[in-house]
């Protein structure tokens, strides 16, 4: 199969397309022929090494993850014996945690992140979505958050941010958003019940107590959210 991969750290340009052996598929493992992908965040600092300290996951002197990409969407190819979740031909999208999406073909485990693509999206559509919202929902279990807790979310417009939104509404959290003045209706169009202007108000200088603030951009502080977070 066909795939993007990384021959050491750098620039774009050390990314090159070559042919590689297809990835088994293990007995609860679907298969799926990858026709979306990214080229997110995440990709590009570990094809850089920036920040420096990443060589200490991927490899000092060279990246050990040869072909980079983690989000996927497209079509299941073919699945192990042991799969009762997905056939060959289900169109599906998913997070591919130790990467290996920008090829023709991605192997993932059936209890992984890997679901069907909803009616009406197209793979375009749908494959930009997983990275952010599996950081988002990773702290959304970490913090313990439950329904009718009082969240603030600040960077509701990235791609965590605007995941932790979602996610928090669906939880039935009460949710309180903090985007710049551009993006006012879009964030109270994901689900957001209060949404603060950045440009326009300090959420840090509020007087409105916080069960947890989610800085999704990490562009405050814990000693600055202090006086905004309820006393435990
Ligand atoms: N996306 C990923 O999966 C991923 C992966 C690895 C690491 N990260 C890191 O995680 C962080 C968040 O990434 P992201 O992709 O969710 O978001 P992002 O695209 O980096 O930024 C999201 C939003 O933050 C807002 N913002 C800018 N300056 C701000 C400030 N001073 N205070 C509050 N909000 C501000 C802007 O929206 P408004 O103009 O509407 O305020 C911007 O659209 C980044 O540091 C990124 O490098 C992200």
């Amino acid at each position: 199969m066909r795939v993007a991969v990384t021959d050491g750290y750098g620039p774009p340009e050390v990314v090159r397309i070559t042919d590689v052996p297809a990835p088994e598929v293990g007995p609860g493992d679907v298969r799926v022929a990858v026709h979306a992908t990214t080229v997110n965040p995440t990709d590009c600092g570990t094809r850089a090494a920036k920040p420096f300290f990443i060589r200490a996951l991927t490899g000092i002197v060279r990246p050990r993850t040869m072909i980079l990409g983690n989000e996927f969407a497209g079509v299941v190819e073919s699945v192990g014996p042991r799969v009762t979740r997905f056939s060959a031909g289900d169109r599906v999208f998913g997070y591919s945690p130790r990467f290996g999406a920008h090829a023709e073909l991605v192997s993932i485990s059936e209890d992984g992140p890997i679901a069907a693509v909803p009616a009406g999206r197209s793979f375009e559509d749908v494959a930009p979505g997983t990275e952010g919202a599996h950081y988002a929902l990773s702290v959304i279990r970490k913090a313990g958050i439950d329904a009718g807790q009082d969240v603030l979310v600040n960077g509701a417009t990235g791609a965590i941010g605007s995941a932790a939104v979602q996610l928090l509404a669906d939880l039935g959290a009460r949710v309180s958003a903090v985007c710049g003045s551009a993006h006012v209706e879009l964030v109270r169009g994901l689900g957001a019940d209060r949404v603060i202007d950045r440009d326009a108000l300090d959420f840090t200088q509020e007087d409105h107590q916080y069960d947890v603030v989610f800085d999704a951009v990490g562009k405050s502080s814990i000693g600055r959210c202090r006086p905004v977070l309820k006393r435990c």
